[in-house]
């Protein structure tokens, strides 16, 4: 049966963009119930609507993040959403929303894990000197950026690399993985 998603995303959406056109292609076997974003701005709400996608934006206020994760959550619960994307979502998760969809809830992350953890990681992967960089999609648990890794792909860095250049490399892998975790995870879901 196709599984149900929710897509969390603040900004520009290309990661939900290559799951939602697998799914619309016919090569995974899902479809995303909601997608929503913690900046009104974000062009993935307008991405998800484009393409038919329930999207909304729910504020939030750094000061009472529980606020803005139980709704979050409710919603998703609401939608029936069986597993939780983290797409380009640049907040951090407390145990609020966590353990709400406790092993459910994946996120993207433009580096070889466990290096280069946090903000600007192909920025710190430039800085180390590195021959060999990646993304990473893994499950989400209370440690940023340190849950079990479900799959990685592993891009060159090169001379004259900087900054945008290694991320636009390493996006395009990001693009191909997220939707083959997502499969790894179903399968795994499967299992009774
Ligand atoms: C991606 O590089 C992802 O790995 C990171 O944030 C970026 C989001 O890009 N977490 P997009 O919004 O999916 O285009």
């Amino acid at each position: 049966m196709s599984l149900s998603l929710g897509v969390m995303a603040s900004g520009r959406g290309s990661n939900f963009l290559a799951v939602q056109k697998e799914i619309e292609s016919g090569s995974l076997d899902a479809h995303v119930s909601l997608l929503i974003s913690d900046r009104s701005s974000a062009p993935a709400l307008e991405l998800a609507k484009d393409r038919g996608v329930p999207a909304q934006h729910i504020p939030y206020n750094a000061k009472d993040r529980a606020a803005f994760e139980t709704q979050a959550a409710d919603a998703f619960a609401e939608a029936g959403c069986e597993l939780i994307l983290l797409a380009g979502f640049m907040r951090i998760l407390t145990p609020v929303f966590i353990t709400r969809f406790d092993n459910r809830i994946l996120n993207i992350h433009p580096s070889l894990l466990p290096s280069f953890k946090g903000l600007h990681p192909q920025q710190q992967a430039l800085e180390a000197g590195v021959k060999f960089s990646g993304c990473t999609v893994h499950l989400v648990n209370a440690e940023l950026d340190a849950g079990p890794i479900v799959t990685q792909a592993v891009v060159p860095v090169f001379k004259g690399d900087d900054e945008e250049s290694l991320a636009a490399r390493i996006l395009e892998q990001e693009h191909r993985i997220y939707p083959e975790a997502i499969r790894i995870l179903a399968a795994a879901l499967a299992v009774p």
